[in-house]
């Protein structure tokens, strides 16, 4: 039989591989469990399905990141990109759709390559693909893996002036301070010296329109949480049963951080790899945090690991930025 699948792959666009094993997403989710506060990993949020939930997020009214920074893009593209400058690699980490990207590479000047980095196979095989069509003369090579992980930059056959990390989205505000200070550093170290890091920053807002973002009226963040217990159930062997949760959100304006938690609704054990996981009626796991900052707590932050604040794109009501930031 032919794998069509594979013969696409082999033939079209080579993905490089380097998805954590799943011996050790296992053991992280069972460590994450096994907490007094238990958690679950964000990125598992981001198989097929939760990447086509999350897209679905992207759309809904209550959830004005996207198109806000959508907008921001399509008004600043042009200067972003002389920012840039020619002849940059540019690499994508968390590359979603892309369409943010088009934006940005529609306006750079010779770029040297695009390496999106993504931790969703398909998600990250479908705008790959779409992108080398749209641009056939950058080359495009996409790297399947946990960006804050262990992964190789490919080699490109000219020489890029200058390499820059693309993180849109405000994905930066799923680490804590301290992690988002380790994974500023790792960016430095991926950049090399007089790289340069375009990051989109959730800005501080007023509590009503935060919460609305992140528990929007026809629960398509509650699937998209609720979908991670599907997943575990499926890849390792977990008996999660979903309708016994309920996804809760809300803003800690005290940690200006938005906490989603899935809640369980009876007293109830889940067996994972033959580990039993009690739960009470009402404990909760933790799923994500978004973290919102003004412009001087994220440029302090970032000043923390050597990174200097450049430029600063805002929309018209504040509510979003994108700032490109650059080091030694
Ligand atoms: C993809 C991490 C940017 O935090 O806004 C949206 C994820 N979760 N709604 C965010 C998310 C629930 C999203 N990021």
């Amino acid at each position: 039989m032919i794998d069509l699948d594979g013969l696409a792959e082999a033939e079209c666009l080579p993905l490089r591989d380097w998805t954590p094993a799943r011996e050790r997403m296992l053991q992280e989710v069972l460590e994450g469990l096994q907490r007094t506060e238990k958690s679950i990993p964000s990125k598992l949020l981001y198989d097929a399905r939760g990447s086509e939930l999350f897209e679905r997020i992207c759309e809904l009214d209550e959830y004005y990141l996207t198109r806000t920074e959508l907008a921001i893009m399509e008004d600043h593209a042009p200067e972003m990109a002389a920012q840039l400058g020619p002849g940059c690699l540019l690499i994508e980490y968390g590359s979603g759709s892309g369409r943010k990207t088009r934006l940005l590479l529609d306006q750079l000047e010779d770029p040297c390559a695009y390496v999106p980095i993504d931790i969703s196979r398909e998600a990250l095989r479908q705008s790959a693909e779409t992108l080398a069509l749209l641009y056939p003369t950058l080359p495009v090579l996409p790297v399947c893996a946990d960006y804050t992980g262990r992964y190789e930059i490919p080699k490109t056959e000219t020489d890029a002036l200058r390499r820059v990390v693309y993180f849109p989205g405000s994905t930066i505000g799923n680490f804590t301070p301290e992690e988002a200070l380790e994974f500023l550093k790792h960016v430095t170290e991926v950049g090399g010296p007089g790289g340069g890091l375009l990051v989109g920053v959730d800005l501080e807002k007023d509590r009503a329109r935060l919460e609305a973002a992140y528990d929007d009226a026809s629960g398509v963040t509650a699937a998209f949480e609720l979908n991670v217990l599907a997943r575990i159930n499926r890849e390792f062997g977990a008996d999660f049963r979903p309708e016994r949760f309920d996804y809760e959100s809300r803003y800690n304006d005290l940690m200006r951080r938005i906490e989603m938690y899935l809640v369980s609704r009876r007293t109830q054990q889940v067996r994972i790899d033959g580990v039993e996981i009690p739960f009470e009626c009402g404990e909760r796991i933790q799923t994500e945090y978004a973290y919102k900052y003004n412009l001087e707590t994220f440029a302090r932050l970032a000043e923390l690991v050597g990174l200097q604040v450049e430029r600063v794109w805002k929309d018209r009501e504040d509510l979003f930025s994108v700032q490109y930031l650059t080091w030694e």
